[in-house]
């Protein structure tokens, strides 16, 4: 199987561009850009780490007219924040950005987010491209047009939609991404299997060590297929009054542990690992999947991990998950597979439940963490 690059539109009511995957794409960006052929500023966003790790590379590959001005965001979630975007816009302000400029946003979700909220509000929105150098960021948050920053009272409280020009998703960037933050990127493409691609599901299944080996035609058909997942999602609802929501699998009970242990235990992946766990233990006992099938998502989704072990009581996760955001009206909105590659959000899923399903993933901790002390 050899890397090829492939190209995904997303194609929306308001929007229309390629998400690119593939091996050295940063010279696609002039192309696609066509920088050099007009006279426009470049900045680009990212953070101290990836500029050193990558910055050079990126910048041979941009013409001498179009070098880019280098912001950096530090890393971590709590730069995720209006102070931060105030101070940004600002710096392109006394650099001379204009309405014709062009953002690269050139990191993981964070940049991708931030970056994406600056291009939307800078001089009431310019043009900027995404190139996620995480795999999380290459499957999911740099597809879709949601951008933002978090609130003290809550993550991705303030926020619009502002998609991108284009997507380079360059899987050799992932080469110096450490094994954990590929690991729980790789969850999100197994929810977008679970929900929505069965054949992806099953090359996952088969070949989860030339994944995590991050052999490039492995990477790019899961990183190619995840992509073109959401991609089809969006097109057809990109408000997320309808469709979108079933990208929430694993992300009420997820969300909820990420609350309860202040997002230090886990990353994000690692609690949607978690959540998926408890809401296939739903659809189980409710009979809209076989076991046999249960049985192979759950060793799928525990082979690319196990998601690490945590600690929170069953109460706080409880709690925590009816005040999930993607709550509607008091509704509990919950997904649950209806097979592998099928999804269906469901409304009613009973308080008891949700308690059992939370039971049974914190038993679960309990045992690994028992196994892992006994060795
Ligand atoms: N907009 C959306 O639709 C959407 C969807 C999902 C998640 N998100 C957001 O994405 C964010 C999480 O993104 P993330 O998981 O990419 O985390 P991140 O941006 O914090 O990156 C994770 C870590 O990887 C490092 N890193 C990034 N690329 C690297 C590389 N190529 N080599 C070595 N290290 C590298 C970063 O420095 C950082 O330490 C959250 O804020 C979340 O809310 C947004
Ligand atoms: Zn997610």
């Amino acid at each position: 199987m050899n890397a090829t690059t492939r190209t995904i539109a997303v194609k929306t009511a308001t929007a229309d561009y390629p998400v690119i995957v593939g091996r050295e794409l940063f010279a696609e960006i002039p192309r696609r850009m066509r920088l050099g052929k007009t006279r426009r500023r470049v900045f680009a966003l990212t953070s101290p780490e990836i500029w050193s790790l990558w910055g050079r590379q990126l910048q041979a590959a941009l013409p001498d007219s179009a070098v880019p001005t280098v912001l950096f965001l530090p890393n971590g979630e709590r730069y995720k924040r209006m102070t931060e975007v105030e101070r940004l816009a600002t710096e392109m302000a006394k650099a001379g950005a204009d309405r014709a400029s062009l953002l690269i946003a050139f990191g993981g979700g964070i940049i991708g987010d931030v970056g994406g909220f600056l291009a939307a509000i800078y001089m009431r929105g310019i043009e900027y491209v995404q190139v996620p150098t995480t795999l999380l960021a290459q499957v999911d948050s740099s597809v879709g047009g949601k951008t933002g920053v978090n609130l003290a009272a809550g993550k991705n409280l303030v926020g619009s939609f502002h998609h991108p020009s284009a997507v380079f998703a360059d899987i050799d960037v992932l080469q110096t991404l450490p094994e954990r933050e590929l690991r729980a990127g790789l969850f999100e493409s197994i929810k977008a299997g679970i929900i929505r691609d069965a054949a992806l599901f099953r090359f996952m299944e088969q070949n989860a060590e030339a994944i995590v080996r991050r052999e490039p035609a492995a990477l790019e058909r899961v990183i190619g297929a995840s992509i073109r997942m959401k991609a089809g999602v969006v097109g057809i609802d990109e408000r997320e009054t309808g469709l979108r929501m079933i990208l929430n699998f694993g992300h009420t009970i997820g969300h909820a542990i990420e609350t309860a242990t202040g997002y230090r235990r886990l990353l994000h992946g690692e609690a949607i690992a978690w959540g998926m766990l408890a809401a296939l233990r739903i659809a189980l006992e409710r009979g809209t999947v076989g076991p046999d099938q249960v049985e192979r998502m759950e060793k799928t989704i525990v082979a690319f991990g196990p998601p690490p072990p945590f600690r929170a009581t069953a109460d706080k996760l409880l709690e925590a998950a009816g005040r999930d955001k993607k709550n509607r009206a008091g509704k509990r909105r919950f997904v649950l597979p209806k097979g592998i590659g099928d999804a269906m959000v469901v409304e009613d899923v009973t308080d008891a439940e949700m308690e059992a399903a939370v039971g049974w993933i914190l038993r679960r901790c309990l045992q690994q963490k028992r196994r892992g002390a006994a060795m």
